[in-house]
């Protein structure tokens, strides 16, 4: 299992702060908002890491953490230099993914107290994502749920259909690199992760989990 850390992004919502700083490098608490997802993949034992980041931060990024070899990981780098969606971590990292499955949390998603396992994908040729309960809904990737199961996830409605959303955590059998391509960019202008996991529910290749 590979892990990528997507910590790009502009972070207008936190302007000025992340005008000339990393929004995932702002301090939570004593740590670099980044320690968080790299502690996650961490604690499911993700030894092999990808840090996709702008250019413009990369040489922090690299100060920072690093080649992981301080802490018994290996850390690789990429650049993204303009949103085009979170989907295109799957393109940007192809190479790094290889022929293995590949975990993706976002740079500014913290997952505390959680008991994660770490799902056995030789044996699995299901997706993951992980949902959670919130209170203002359309903010997010909504899943549409009957029975408990997952009928699809829509982005960002108007009128959401529960109040589970998806979580900046994913975990995707190795077939993630086919699908990406399968996808188009979408209104905003975006790779949608939503595409990706909608054709994952289709199949019947989903595992959504409430957090
Ligand atoms: P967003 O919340 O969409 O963007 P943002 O955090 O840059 O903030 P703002 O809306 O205030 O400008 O992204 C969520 C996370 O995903 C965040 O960590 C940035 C990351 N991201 C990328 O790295 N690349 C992308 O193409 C997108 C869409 C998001």
């Amino acid at each position: 299992m590979k892990g990528i850390i997507l910590s790009g992004g502009m972070g207008t919502r936190l302007y000025p702060l992340t005008t000339s700083v990393s929004k995932q490098l702002l301090p939570i608490y004593d740590k670099p908002m980044i320690y968080y997802p790299l502690s996650t993949l961490m604690q499911l034992g993700i030894k092999k890491i990808l840090v996709i980041t702008n250019s413009f931060y990369l040489k922090n990024y690299e100060d920072l953490l690093q080649d992981g070899s301080q802490w018994g990981i290996d850390i690789k780098y990429e650049t993204q230099d303009n949103p085009n969606g979170i989907a295109e971590a799957f393109i940007i990292g192809k190479d790094f993914i290889g022929k293995d499955p590949v975990t993706l949390i976002l740079g500014d998603n913290i997952f505390y107290g959680l008991d994660f396992n770490l799902v056995d994908f030789k044996i699995n040729d299901k997706a993951y994502i992980y949902l959670f309960k919130v209170a203002d809904p359309s903010r997010y990737g909504v899943a549409n749920l009957k029975n408990n199961e997952i009928i699809n996830i829509i982005e960002k409605p108007k009128n959401p259909k529960s109040d589970f959303v998806v979580t900046g955590l994913y975990m995707y059998p190795n077939n993630i690199i086919d699908y990406v391509k399968k996808i188009k960019p979408s209104k905003r202008n975006e790779l949608e992760i939503t595409d990706l996991n909608n054709i994952y529910i289709k199949r019947k290749n989903m595992n959504a989990i409430k957090m």
